[in-house]
Parts: C-alpha cells; structure tokens; sequence
C-alpha cells in the first residue's frame, strides 16, 4: 500500500481554504489545474511510496514513540505559492508558518526516525506547505502562459491557525475518479 504521514486541517481552518481555493480557481480554466479536494488537504510531514504490512507494523511503533515524546503546537496558514516557479507551474499551495518551531521539530524526528528504519531521506530542505490544485499534465502552450500569468498574480492572506495535537499515517489509493485518502492510525502528541 502506499503511505504518507500527514497533520490533518481542522474544519474551520479546511473551510477558510476551502472559501480561497473557490475565490483562486475562478481565475483558471478548469481543466488546467486539478484542484485537492476540500477533505484531501493536508500537510505532509513524510511520503512512504509503497509499504507491506510487517514494515507498516514497525512505521507504526516507531511513530508511536516518537509522538509520546514531541508536545503539541501552533501554526498558522497563509501566502500563495508555486513549485517549481511561477512560470512553471506544478503544484499550488498556500504556506504554514510554524510559528513555534514545535512543526520543523516533529519534521525533523519523523525524517530522521524513518530514514533509520530504510526509508530515503528527503534531501530538500522542508517547506511547510498545503497542496491547493495540480497542473494538469496536459497544459501547455498558450494555456500555460494564460495559466503562469493568473497564477502570478495569485495571493493569498492569513486563513487562520490551528493547534496541532496530533499526526497520522496514511493510505493513498488511486481511485478511477481520484485518489483516496484513509487515515489508518493518529499519534497523538503526548511530550511536555
Ligand atoms: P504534497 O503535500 O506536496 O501534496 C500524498 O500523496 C502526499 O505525499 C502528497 O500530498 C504529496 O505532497 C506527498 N508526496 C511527496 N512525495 C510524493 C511522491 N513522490 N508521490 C506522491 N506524493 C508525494
């Protein structure tokens, strides 16, 4: 199965984004951009591709440990932005601020927890972010010039905070009208 470890967005916060996504997509054509679902949305913290049951087992334990020893934090959402670059545009998201650099710190164990357990390590540096939409493989010439241009000029201001008190392993299953995601377990943050 394939797996991720994610923070989810609390519901307030999904329908603030959820209200920015309608407000920036009506820039776009339609089939240029493939937009997250509202549910869909969350903050990546580790992609695991594919994982078997018995290497699932230990992902779990060691995520579990590490959770009883990380406290909880805040965060905050704002500012637009693209990978790789404004006139390439990939994939669209909106920033977290990690305002008490509790995010970098869970970032940091869980990169290196699961990279002693065989995972690959990420060589970029972490930028805390929330997918909003993907760009449709198929865009290109003058679409993707009118697409660059709307995007360039794209903001985004503050959305909100949320505390986050916990974080999940997840699946992914690729469905024929999208993916779905499942939450198979959450590890609560327990440190002082
Ligand atoms: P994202 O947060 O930038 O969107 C689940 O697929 C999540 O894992 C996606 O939201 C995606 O990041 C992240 N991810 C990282 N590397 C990935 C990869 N090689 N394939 C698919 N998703 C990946």
């Amino acid at each position: 199965m394939r797996a991720f470890v994610a923070i989810d967005v609390e519901e307030p916060l999904r329908r603030a984004i959820s209200a920015e996504v309608d407000r920036i997509s009506s820039h776009v054509r339609p089939s240029s951009v493939r937009w997250v679902l509202s549910e869909n949305i969350h903050l990546t913290l580790k992609f695991l591709g594919n994982i078997d049951q018995a290497l699932r087992q230990q992902v779990e334990e060691m995520l579990a440990d590490l959770a009883k020893r990380m406290p909880g934090f805040r965060i905050s959402v704002s500012d637009f932005g693209v990978f790789p670059h404004p006139r390439r545009p990939r994939v669209l998201w909106v920033g977290v601020k990690d305002i008490e650099a509790g995010l970098g710190r869970l970032q940091g164990a869980v990169e290196s927890t699961l990279v002693a357990l065989g995972f690959e390590s990420e060589n970029r540096t972490f930028h805390p972010h929330l997918t909003l939409g993907r760009v449709s493989n198929r865009v290109a010439g003058s679409q993707l010039k009118d697409l660059s241009e709307a995007v360039e000029s794209m903001e985004i201001g503050e959305l909100g905070g949320m505390h986050v008190a916990e974080f999940s392993l997840y699946r992914s299953d690729l469905q024929p009208d999208g993916v779905v995601y499942t939450r198979l377990r959450a590890f609560p943050l327990e440190g002082e």
